[in-house]
């Protein structure tokens, strides 16, 4: 079947203010928005810009807007949509447009790198790997699924209004490592968030939660650091 994409178009270095460009593809019901894009870079627009890598939603590259949502190009078929067979594919929101729907993510990894994505422990290293008891490592399971895609950082709200605050992927990896019992390094992590630009900057709009394409509670997590500072607090009193 035939359908249209209208997809946007930008490249700093030569046009004055972004376009939308149409193509119009023969598709399966069955074929990813993926595959699409890739038909019309192979078979008619080599100029069309845009990121993959592992097309199986592991590796995280191909977040855009789809249709006004944002999803994994990857992880969406033709069939998904019931819009007549009519796309309109862009980038994604929040993020420097690099050229068409590639963005500029050194920001949202500069973040990332903020909340110290690392285990932290001042016990002495074990001969072997730091036991986890099953219990532990279950609550706070769905944050592994995590492939920093950017997809729940560009639908939120705060992000878009304040600069300075770490965003929903930046705090559900922060949360990961506060719920890892291996982890000491709890009081300077808390303290790190607690403010505006760390979790309190959260106002439970769940648009980041909405958007998941790993179905993570997001929202749920930072609210579990809300509580654990709050336990925190309680401990120093
Ligand atoms: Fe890797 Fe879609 S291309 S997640």
């Amino acid at each position: 079947m035939k359908c249209t994409f209208v997809v946007y178009r930008f490249d700093p270095a030569v046009d004055k203010k972004p376009r939308y460009q149409q193509y119009t593809v023969e598709a399966e019901p069955t074929d990813k928005i993926l595959d699409c894009l890739n038909k019309i870079r192979w078979d008619q627009d080599p100029t069309l810009s845009y990121r993959y890598s592992c097309a199986h939603g592991i590796c995280g590259s191909d977040a855009l807007l789809i249709n006004g949502r944002i999803e994994l190009a990857c992880q969406r078929l033709v069939r998904d949509f019931k819009t007549a067979n009519n796309f309109v594919i862009e980038p994604l929101p929040l993020f420097r447009v690099i050229k068409d729907l590639i963005v500029d993510m050194d920001p949202f990894f500069e973040k990332h790198r903020e909340v110290r994505p690392y285990l932290i422990s001042d016990e002495e290293p074990p001969e072997t790997e730091r036991l986890q008891d099953a219990a532990n490592q279950g609550s706070f399971e769905p944050a592994l699924r995590c492939i920093l895609c950017g997809s729940c950082t560009a639908s939120c709200p705060i992000s878009r209004t304040n600069e300075k605050y770490l965003g929903p992927a930046a705090l559900l990896r922060a949360f990961r490592y506060l719920a890892d019992s291996r982890d000491t390094a709890t009081e300077s992590r808390l303290a790190q968030l607690d403010n505006e630009d760390g979790a309190w900057g959260c106002k439970t709009m769940w648009w980041c939660t909405d958007v998941c394409p790993k179905g993570i509670p997001i929202t749920k997590s930072i609210g579990q650091i809300k509580r654990f500072i709050k336990e925190e607090e309680k401990k120093k009193h």
